[in-house]
């Protein structure tokens, strides 16, 4: 199993060498791909004496005739980690630069990607640099954050690489294969819907469509055969899902019911629209001087119908609530004849953001609590319910 290790220029690129160490202990390959700025710190030499692989170290090698390098090594990797990861190269990744071999390498491997960066505290807080990781969060990249402590700089604070047996660890599990979902077909539900009033205004919802995002993307790693149906959001669909765009509750009603006699579980994560306007006005709607009403109508609820219809499948339901959490959840849970449920204390507003406190209720126990997680946190607990429940099953 092979990986490329990005080394870009820190006082910390040293440490990368041990990284390297650490993984072909564990029996793993690293191609090693030096920055310029990086060979100021260490040189090829380092790596190459440690290691059985030629380290690149440009776009351009001199002298052979040889393949298209950057696209061969992106096919033949498992992942790409960048350790340290310097706020220049953040930004290239974030911005989509190819002005040298680690920055192509980035935009032309399917490879998932792993960083460990390492800077000045001041620029680690830095906006442009919060916003570049926020970007590349957003991508569905792995982080190991640094760490806070004396910087060689002098000032003290977060911005030292994390610890190498942390970054060894972590790249390790990055790697391992978890096949948990093989063979299941999974239908996840993601982001608001919405509901038109008139040609330019319309009802919807705050959901950014994060959480299911995170569901279908672990999914997939865990080998399932995912579909997705995705309300209007601003994310990139995980490469490899199958999606069908829906913009209302009434099309994303009839996309989840043409599917679901083929599928084994179903991830309801949608803000689905509870009411929509009788019928969209054809024209715009033109001001009054009166107060108007807006005549509004019950959506269907796809859940229950789900519920009713049900044959074998699991069922997951999504609760929103502003107060009585589990009381309000554990009805849902039974008027919707669902397998688990996991409700969301939206009153402080977890729209959009990357964390979130969940609760998740099964149909007997105490429910389980998972405090101030990430999304692909939440998401990866949901899917373990999901293999232990097909293995009880079995
Ligand atoms: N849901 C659905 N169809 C709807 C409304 C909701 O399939 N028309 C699903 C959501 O995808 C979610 C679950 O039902 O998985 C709960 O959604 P939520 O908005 O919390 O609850 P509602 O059932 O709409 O109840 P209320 O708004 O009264 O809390």
């Amino acid at each position: 199993m092979k990986i490329a290790l990005g080394v870009t220029g820190c006082i910390a690129a040293y440490k990368a060498v041990e990284v390297m160490r650490g993984l072909q202990k564990a029996g793993v390959s690293v191609q090693v791909v030096l920055t310029r700025s990086a060979m100021e710190f260490v040189t090829p030499l380092t790596f190459e004496s440690l290691s059985s692989m030629n380290v690149i170290t440009g776009m351009f090698p001199q002298g052979q005739n040889r393949d298209i390098r950057h696209i061969s090594v992106a096919q033949s990797i498992r992942l790409l980690a960048v350790v340290p990861a310097t706020a220049n190269i953040l930004g290239k990744f974030a911005h989509g630069i190819a002005d040298d071999f680690l920055s192509t390498l980035y935009l032309s491997t399917p490879a998932p990607v792993l960083i460990a960066p390492a800077m000045n505290v001041e620029m680690w807080r830095h906006p442009a640099v919060r916003a570049n990781v926020a970007i590349l969060k957003e991508r569905g990249h792995s982080f190991v954050d640094p760490a806070p402590g004396q910087l060689a700089c002098g000032m003290e604070g977060e911005g030292r690489l994390a610890e190498v047996d942390s970054i060894v660890t972590r790249i390790l599990e990055a790697l391992k294969v978890d096949d948990s979902l093989a063979g299941l077909k999974i239908l996840v539900t993601a982001g608001p819907t919405i509901e038109d009033i008139d040609p330019v205004r319309f009802l919807s919802n705050r959901s950014s469509g994060k959480m299911g995002y995170a569901v279908a993307e672990a999914a997939l790693r865990r080998g399932a055969e995912v579909h997705l149906v995705s309300g209007p959001t601003n994310l990139q669909p995980p490469k490899g899902v199958q999606l069908t765009r829906v913009r209302s509750a009434a099309q994303m009603k009839v996309a989840v019911l043409k599917m679901y006699p083929d599928m084994d579980v179903v991830v309801k994560a949608a803000a689905v629209a509870d009411y929509r306007p009788v019928k969209a006005a054809e024209q715009k709607l033109k001001k009054k001087k009166e107060e108007v009403g807006l005549h509004l109508v019950p959506t269907d609820d796809i859940l229950e119908v789900l519920g009713k219809q049900k044959k074998g499948q699991i069922l997951i339901g999504f609760a929103a609530e502003t107060e009585r959490l589990l009381e309000s959840a554990r009805d849902k849970m039974k008027r919707k004849n669902l397998d688990f449920l996991v409700a969301n204390d939206v009153s402080s507003g977890v729209f959009g953001s990357d964390t979130s406190t969940v609760h998740i209720l099964r149909p007997s126990g105490e429910p389980e609590i998972l405090k101030d997680q990430t999304k692909q946190t939440i998401a990866g607990r949901i899917l373990d319910i999901i293999a232990e429940s097909r293995r009880s099953k079995v």
